[in-house]
């Protein structure tokens, strides 16, 4: 996690640091700090400035704005603590004991504990609880090496330090470097986290992720694993890990550039969720235009090879993202008849399943910068291509809402979900973009094997040319529904959701939402689950919210129900309003649609919910605590 913003050029630094920032905001919010460099005259050492912040960064704003931080080059920094309190001494940028030496860096630096050992022998002091500190220290050293052995204090020797450094360094990190002896250049470098250079007019701007660079240029250029970059007012000088020096074309940054705006709406998230009706119709316009063939009936960026000979599929995820991964499993399982599994990316990687023949891996991630799940798809990419059977070789799909970010970069067939960025922590809108890249999948592959008749398959997609429509009157009548039950329990201590099959992974995910932002316990049960253990933790001080949908669980579901309701329970139902009135306390009533489409309806009321639980504990519902938007760390 973390966002690290690099700048240079003829403008004042520090307002589009912050205005970098500012976008990069999303990856961490627990303390952000700046440094600038201003050059004072030939020949002389710049001036360092190093400016800190607890909290969000309008606080590193406001005190910049008090206390200024000169020069036209800097780096800036947003946080999510890893090693280390969100406190000012442990803010970015680190610098060296002379302050010389300026770092921020995204990531981890696993093997830290050493090189701090070591610097300390050398007699350093460290002044942070941070991993980071030793690269300063580090880099500080190579410099006082570089110039005994008689060169000269010049971008070259700061380039060639950070280039001996980085090899001393384990893990994934993202970094930029600043030195007072040159005060026109910054050396970034980058391994398994991400970093993109911005091409302005006479300026370079380089930063953690695409937004960033909103306002300052659409010319990018994306740095690869293991390289190191300096920048200097004249150019840039790009070199791999050998050193070797590389030549590589910038390309154009294409929708990547967004601004923040809430509109109306009190938080990001509240847009996000009625935001909604808009993704669902755009997914059926773009992928369910009327007269598709048979064999593809909806409309996905894969010719005929891409759906053959395929046995199993798994899919590897984290957080939201695999909950709408456990929905399609169920599809791709259930309706396509294609056996699939789900991983935890986070456990995939240190314990894969032995490799099978014929595999579709699919990789799930809206930010597409998880670095577990980029991690366990390039475990699974080398695993694969180790092996010599054609029948081994990787076969991979990437669905994300950011097609400019490093799954896209890694995996070639990728599906983009649409929903637009998404600002609040809590995903909402992406995930409905993912649950329909999963329809669309599961529709094409059950029509490829014909694991499906024609009408079965058209009348699924019939179902899904309605959902705009349920979805738009879901929005308006939940809102205040939602709100108004969400006010009766915003002080209960747990929650239990319950469904089962389909909407299995919807109970989860409203669990995860209410966890998230309103700090509220709560689980998410398969329904069945409930007398097996979880049965003991209920009376009537714990609600529990009901996913009933009418097919083939439905009945299976009101008795799980009936059950907790005979421990006092607090029972609400999200259920179509005629079949359940008897039996629930209160409804978020739902449209009575087919089974297999209802998660894209029921996930709405979880998510207005846990929402106005949120706002009305007054609580940060877009920027919850202790939580980004990207989890780039391991
Ligand atoms: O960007 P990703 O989809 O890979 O992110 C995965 C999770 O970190 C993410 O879904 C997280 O659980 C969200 N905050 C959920 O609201």
């Amino acid at each position: 996690m973390c966002g690290i913003v690099a700048v240079i050029g003829s403008r004042e630094a520090a307002p589009l640091l912050l205005g970098g920032l500012r976008q990069l905001e999303y990856r961490g919010y627990d303390s952000a700090g700046l440094a600038t460099l201003k050059i004072l005259g030939n020949d002389q050492p710049g001036l360092l400035t190093c400016r800190k912040a607890k909290g969000k960064l309008v606080n590193l704003s406001s005190l910049v704005e008090e206390d200024g931080s000169p020069g036209h080059l800097g780096i800036g920094h947003t946080r999510w603590a890893t090693h280390g309190k969100p406190e000012v001494h442990n803010a970015h940028p680190h610098t060296d004991s002379l302050s010389r030496v300026a770092v921020v860096q995204n990531g981890i630096i696993e093997n830290y504990r050493s090189l701090k050992q070591e610097l300390e022998t050398d007699g350093v002091e460290f002044v942070s609880d941070t991993d980071t500190e030793v690269i300063p220290h580090l880099i500080s050293r190579e410099l006082r090496y570089l110039q005994e052995e008689g060169l000269s204090a010049n971008e070259a020797t700061l380039l060639k330090a950070v280039q001996r450094v980085i090899k001393q360094l384990k893990g994934a990190y993202a970094l930029a470097v600043i030195w007072v002896d040159t005060p026109d250049a910054i050396v970034v470098a980058r391994n398994q986290a991400p970093l993109v250079i911005g091409l302005g007019e006479g300026e370079f701007l380089c930063a953690s992720d695409t937004p960033a660079l909103a306002g300052f240029t659409k010319t990018i250029l994306p740095m690869e694993d293991g390289e190191v970059a300096l920048l200097t007012p004249l150019g840039i000088e790009l070199y791999n890990h050998q050193g070797d020096r590389q030549q590589r074309t910038p390309s154009l940054l294409t929708g990547g550039e967004y601004f923040a705006d809430k509109s109306n709406f009190r938080h990001f998230m509240l847009k996000e969720i009625h935001e909604q009706p808009d993704i669902a119709e755009l997914w059926v316009a773009r992928h369910l235009p009327a007269g598709l063939p048979e064999e593809a009936p909806v409309a996905l960026p894969f010719d005929s090879s891409f759906y053959e000979s395929i046995d199993q599929i798994q899919i590897l995820a984290c957080g939201t993202s695999r909950h709408a991964a456990l929905v399609g499993a169920y599809l791709l399982e259930q309706f396509a008849g294609i056996p699939t599994s789900v991983f935890y990316a986070s456990e995939f990687r240190y314990s894969p399943p032995p490799l099978a023949p014929n595999t579709l891996t699919i990789g799930v991630t809206q930010s597409g910068e998880t670095a577990d799940t980029l991690a366990a798809l390039a475990m699974e990419t080398q695993r694969r291509k180790a092996n010599q059977d054609p029948a081994f070789a990787p076969r991979l799909l990437g669905i994300t809402n950011r097609t400019e970010s490093s799954l896209a970069r890694q995996i070639p067939n990728i599906l983009d979900t649409g929903a637009g960025i998404e600002i609040g922590v809590a995903a909402t809108k992406t995930f409905l973009g993912q649950l329909f890249a999963f329809y669309g999948l599961a529709i094409n592959f059950a029509a490829r094997r014909k694991s499906r008749s024609s009408q079965e398959i058209l009348s699924l997609c019939n179902d899904l040319r309605s959902v705009p429509n349920h979805l738009r009157s879901l929005v308006d009548t939940h809102d205040e529904l939602a709100e108004e039950l969400a006010h009766i329990f915003a002080e209960t201590q747990d929650v239990i959701f319950l469904g089962r099959g389909i909407n299995y992974p919807i109970a989860l995910e409203g669990a995860l939402k209410l966890k998230e932002i309103s700090y509220i316990h709560a689980e998410g049960y398969p329904a069945g689950e409930l007398k097996h253990g979880p049965i003991a933790l209920l009376d009537q001080r714990v609600p529990v919210i009901s996913i009933a949908v009418p097919g083939i669980v439905f009945d299976k579901v009101l008795s799980n129900s009936q059950e907790a309701k005979a421990r006092d329970a607090q029972l609400i139902g999200v259920t179509p309003d005629l079949q359940g009135d008897e039996i629930f306390d209160s409804l978020l009533p739902i449209p009575e649609v087919s089974e297999l489409i209802s998660p894209l309806l029921t996930v709405v009321p979880m998510q207005l919910f846990s929402y106005h639980i949120a706002a009305h504990r007054g609580l940060d519902v877009d920027q919850p605590r202790n939580l980004a938007k990207s989890v780039t760390v391991e």
